[in-house]
């Protein structure tokens, strides 16, 4: 951060002089730690939309040209020329791996994806018909009861054995959700299987018969995680990040944020999204869906659409759309009516005043599920695979976090409105 630049604020009849810090990329910010202690004042942001809560050199995203950096990368370069644990090693170390780098880090990851056999148990204690989610919230936190060797987050050598344990376990968890929810029994990890079979195989195998991964599928699969692998501050990174900030057992603080992805307004959204095109059904329908969308008496959204910082095409959005194409015609499913709407609802909405006035471009969200559906899964396992692909996100954030010096308790304030102080009343007087 370059501290060159100053910010001048008056209230209450003073002026202050702020610093300013400048980016590598991005927008300016004005450093107002001190502000309070000076001025006796806070600032006002709910939903943070003009608050840089950290500094990062993970992610950068730019929302008015909707471009994606991860370590100065771009996503689509990601997405069609790497892989998803090069993709992992990059978000976690910095750089590209060298070649003996990345099969290290894949024999690591490879080697830990097993559960300990405990882990079955938390399991068993759901209805059948618990959503994934509940299940992935449920055996995430049960993590922080188990690897008591990697949780002092004091010594580098345990943030990264967590990290690596919270990437290797992660398809095991969801898989083993998925298989629970539907009644058929856990599929173990393999060795000989790159990470997007390993998540497959679990997920689809039996003990009746064999199973092969398509190439194609895995392939598909690998690019949906690379594409959801990180994104900045988002709502479930900025949770992992509080729930950090006190110290907090790091299997407990991924917990929180699968739960927070959860949300329809966040990961929950590519669920969310598939049960609107399922709703829509036909492209005649859409006029009445774009019209509810736009109807502020109407708590209809478009779901898959708009964004806190894209005010442009969600580059994730442009490559899932392609992938969508490309793994539905391999597959051999001819003109998915899901795709037809969408890609019509996408036409039509672009082509509306009033998306275009508010910058609402198709998000990440907006395709995904059209191409797990796809695959074989159902809409409820769509967000596990969000939050599968998003640890490596949240664990690469939180390590940065907790190795810096600065690090301390994330504590805001808050624009009281409530009563002043006013005595006890005894009932009888009441
Ligand atoms: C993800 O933060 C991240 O990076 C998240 C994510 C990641 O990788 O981590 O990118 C993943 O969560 C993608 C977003 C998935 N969510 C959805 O697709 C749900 C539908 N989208 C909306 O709920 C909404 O667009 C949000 C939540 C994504 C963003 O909401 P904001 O930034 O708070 O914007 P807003 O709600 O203030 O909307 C601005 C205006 C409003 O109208 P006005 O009050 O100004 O008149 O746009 C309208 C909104 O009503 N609007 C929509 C809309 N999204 C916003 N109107 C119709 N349909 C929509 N989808």
């Amino acid at each position: 951060m370059t501290d060159n630049k100053t910010a001048t604020l008056k209230v209450h009849g003073e002026t202050y002089e702020l610093p300013v810090h400048s980016p590598t990329a991005g927008p300016d910010v004005i450093d107002i730690r001190k502000l309070y202690g000076q001025a006796g004042v806070f600032t006002y942001d709910p939903g943070f939309t003009s608050t840089a809560s950290c500094d990062s050199t993970i992610t950068y995203i730019d929302g008015e040209k909707g471009e994606l950096l991860h370590r100065g990368y771009p996503i689509d370069q990601l997405a069609e020329k790497s892989h998803f644990l090069e993709v992992c090693y990059l978000l976690l170390y910095g750089e590209l791996p060298a070649a003996k780098d990345l099969e290290k880090f894949e024999t690591t990851i490879t080697r830990h994806t097993m559960l300990h056999e405990q882990m079955q148990y938390f399991y068993r204690g759901f209805r059948r018909d618990a959503h994934p989610m509940a299940i992935m919230v449920g055996v995430v936190g049960a993590m922080s009861a188990f690897y008591h060797d990697s949780t002092d987050i004091s010594d580098p050598h345990q943030r990264e054995v967590a990290s690596h344990r919270l990437i290797a376990k992660m398809p095991t968890i969801a898989a083993w959700a998925f298989k629970y929810h539907i009644g058929q029994p856990f599929v173990y990890p393999r060795n000989d299987l790159d990470y997007a079979s390993n998540f497959l195989r679990m997920c689809f195998a039996v003990p009746a018969e064999d199973y092969e991964v398509n190439p194609i599928l895995s392939r598909a699969m690998d690019r949906i995680l690379t594409l959801h692998a990180d994104h900045e501050q988002n709502a479930s990174t900025s949770t992992v990040r509080l729930a950090s900030s006190s110290g907090a057992n790091p299997f407990a603080c991924i917990a929180a944020g699968v739960a927070c992805l959860w949300g329809p307004a966040h990961g929950g959204a590519n669920q969310a999204c598939l049960e609107m095109l399922e709703e829509i059904g036909t492209v005649d329908r859409i006029p009445e869906y774009i019209a509810r969308a736009k109807d502020k008496s109407d708590p209809f959204r478009l779901m898959g659409f708009g964004h806190r910082v894209y005010k442009n095409f969600d580059p994730r959005a442009k490559v899932m759309k392609q992938s969508a194409d490309e793994v539905l015609d391999l597959l051999g499913v001819e003109d998915n009516p899901k795709l037809q709407v969408a890609k019509e609802l996408e036409r039509e909405a672009l082509e509306d005043p009033y998306f275009a006035e508010k910058k609402l471009f198709p998000n990440v969200d907006f395709y995904s599920g059209i191409i797990l559906e796809a695959m074989g899964f159902p809409t409820s396992m769509f967000t596990p695979i969000f939050a599968l692909s998003r640890t490596v996100g949240w664990v690469s954030q939180w390590k940065e976090m907790i190795a810096d010096p600065q690090n301390k308790i994330g504590r805001p304030r808050q624009l009281y409105l409530g009563e002043t102080m006013r005595d006890y009343v005894d009932i009888e007087n009441r």
